[in-house]
This record gives C-alpha cells, structure tokens and sequence, in this order.
C-alpha cells in the first residue's frame, strides 16, 4: 500500500497567507499542517509516501518536509504541472503509484481517525474503493455521497446545489487499480478539472463496489483563516503538554499548558496555556494567550497576544492582538494595549499605528 498527499492546491480561500506560504505548510501549534497527515500516515504503517506539490512550491517542501526520515517513511515528490483537479493530481502520479493499491489524502485535512482501520476494512472487502465522509449541517461546499442501507456509496456529486444527504467527502480515499482506467477516462468538469467525485462515480457506473465509512471523530478542514483559528486552539488544547526550555525571570507568570523552545526568554510577562512558543523568542512586558502559537524568533513587547497565530521571525509592540494570523517577518507596532485589533498579515507586511500630532 502506498499513500499520496495532495498538497498542490492555491489555497485562494486563505489569502493573503498563501500568496507567501502554501496552505499546507501554514503552522498550528507549531507544526505545519502535512505534518500531521503524514504522521497520521506513518503511524498505520504506510512507509511509501508521494507528495503532490506545484511546480513554484516544490523546492519549499522539499525544504520543509524533507525526505520524510522524521517519521521513518520515504517521501518522494510529483510535481503537478498545473492545477487541474484532484483526479488530475492522481493521474499524473500513476509512474508513482504502479500497481499498489493506495491511500489518497489531501493534505490541508486534519482528522481525528485511525488510518489503520480504514486500511483493514478496505483490505477485507471486496471493494475497489473506500471512501471517508462526514456529516455536516450543510454539505452543498463539498463533493455528497449517497449511500444505500448496506453502507455502499451508490452516487456522489460535486459541490451539488441540493445535496442528497448531509454525507461529505472528508478528503480520504483508498483506492484499487480499478481507478485508472477511469480517471484516463476523465472529461473536465463545469469548473475545468478532473474530479475525484466524478472517478468515483465513474466506479459505481461500471459496478464496481464502493464502500463508505463514516467518520466518528473530527474533521478540521482549513479552508479559511478561521477555521484555521479554531484549529490552532484545538490542537494546542489536545496535544500541547507542559514543557518550559529557555528563561522565565521571577515576575513572569506561566499557568495551563505551555510548550515553550530552547533559548527562549520571558520578562515581566504573563503567559496562560494552552500556548506554544518556538525557539529563540522574546517575550517582554506582556500578556500572551491562551490558544497563541508563536514560531522561532517572536519578539513581543508591551502586548496583549490571544488566540492568534504568529509565524517565526515576527516583531510585535505595543498592540493587543486577538484572532489574528500574521506571517513569518511580519513587524507590527501598535500605539497601546487597549483596543483589540485582529489582523492578517502575510509574509514581510509592516503595520505601524501612530498620531500624526506627536510623529
Ligand atoms: C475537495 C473535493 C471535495 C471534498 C473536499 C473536502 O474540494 O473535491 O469532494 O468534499 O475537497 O475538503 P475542494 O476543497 O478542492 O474544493
């Protein structure tokens, strides 16, 4: 069994972010977001992994992610030359896949199951395909499948304007051999891609047995900047264990659950759980959290900081911050700490509050 991750998409939904990062790449609770797919991945056992990126992005998850050695899998990376659908980003990684059956997973989506109990239910089952779905109250912004009363999907439809049921597809799916013949078979759909969903049907159109499995657990899927939020402060609220590296002076205040990196320094500050800080930070005279995550190299001074996401490298002053999501090197000077703004910033932008009387 192989497994591949989709992670070519534009995130147009996520800008400005991912004019500078790709989606996948953003960080939650200080890791980037495929890190928790593939680990997902690793963990049931699937050591053979394609990562499915754009051709501008490749060289920063080659960086990033690596040759996938911090899991104890081997990663390899198709480039998708252009963005023509998820079915696209499929075919053109079939010298990848060859013969095995495979796991497709795209890689924005966070999930609370066991990949591996997916893998057995579909290795005993005679199916060519399994598919992972979700409730939702209103399923018209995803491909909707419907299922007959043994649990086979008997049709699916992209995005349909009266969905047959509240049944989302998550964004996981396991597939036999039978698929390629479909997918060469492929005609771009009303918005010029090669669908997923439409393979799929594809399959149940020939016969072919495909089965459901409905996801108890949860389903993150970040497609915008607050979903991207409420991720980051339940991942910090989940996974984040106390652990204090660096330098806390004695009129600093630590409470909750707090990861904090090496070379890490707070003064005259108070820091409230669930928080992650990366390595290298400065934080001076303020308050951060809960639900912050801050990457490497943060300098904080005279701040108010709640749930927000601040990328490595950032300078804030003087500003209290709350729902805000700021790129790597953004630099924002405030004027004081009693109006709440809520900013997203990508890479390198500089905010700067002041009074034209006293400047
Ligand atoms: C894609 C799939 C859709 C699925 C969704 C899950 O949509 O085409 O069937 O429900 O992912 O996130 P997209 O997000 O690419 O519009």
């Amino acid at each position: 069994m192989k497994a591949l991750i989709l992670a070519a998409g534009e995130g147009t939904r996520l800008r400005p972010l991912t004019w500078a990062c790709p989606k996948q790449l953003l960080p939650l609770a200080g890791r980037p977001v495929v890190f928790y797919v593939i680990q997902k991945i690793a963990e049931a056992g699937i050591d053979d992994i394609g990562m499915v990126v754009s051709p501008n992005r490749e060289e920063e998850f080659r960086k990033v992610v690596g040759d996938g050695s911090e899991w104890g899998v081997k990663i390899d990376y198709v480039v998708q030359p252009e963005p023509l659908g998820l079915a696209h980003a499929v075919k053109v990684s079939r010298s990848f896949i060859n013969s095995s059956p495979f796991l497709l997973f795209l890689g924005d989506n966070l999930i609370e199951v066991e990949v591996a109990s997916l893998l057995s239910e579909f290795k005993n089952s005679v199916s060519d395909a399994l598919i992972l779905l979700k409730e939702v109250s209103d399923a018209r912004a995803f491909g909707v499948a419907e299922l007959d009363d043994q649990g086979k999907i008997v049709h699916v439809e992209e995005k349909p304007n009266k969905p047959r049921s509240n049944l989302a597809l998550v964004g996981v799916y396991l597939f036999s051999e039978a698929v390629w013949e479909i997918i060469e078979g492929l005609q771009p759909s009303s918005r010029g891609e090669l669908e997923i969903t439409d393979a799929i049907q594809g399959l149940i159109n020939r016969g072919r047995e495909v089965r459901s499995y409905i996801l108890p657990g949860r389903w993150l899927d970040v497609g915008q900047r607050n979903d991207l939020l409420l991720a980051n402060s339940l991942l910090l609220q989940d996974r984040i264990q106390p652990e204090i590296q660096g330098e806390v002076d004695s009129e600093s205040h630590i409470s909750g659950n707090v990861e904090m990196g090496g070379g890490t320094v707070v003064r005259e500050s108070n820091i409230e759980g669930p928080a992650f800080l990366g390595k290298d930070c400065e934080i001076i005279s303020s308050s951060v959290g809960p639900e912050v995550s801050l990457g490497a190299r943060v300098r904080i001074e005279g701040c108010l900081v709640e749930r927000s996401i601040i990328m490595e490298g950032c300078h804030i002053s003087r500003i209290h911050l709350k729902d805000s999501i700021l790129g790597r090197r953004a630099k924002v000077a405030g004027k004081g700490r009693n109006d709440c703004t809520r900013l997203t910033l990508t890479d390198d932008c500089q905010v700067e509050l002041w009074d034209s009387e006293t400047s």
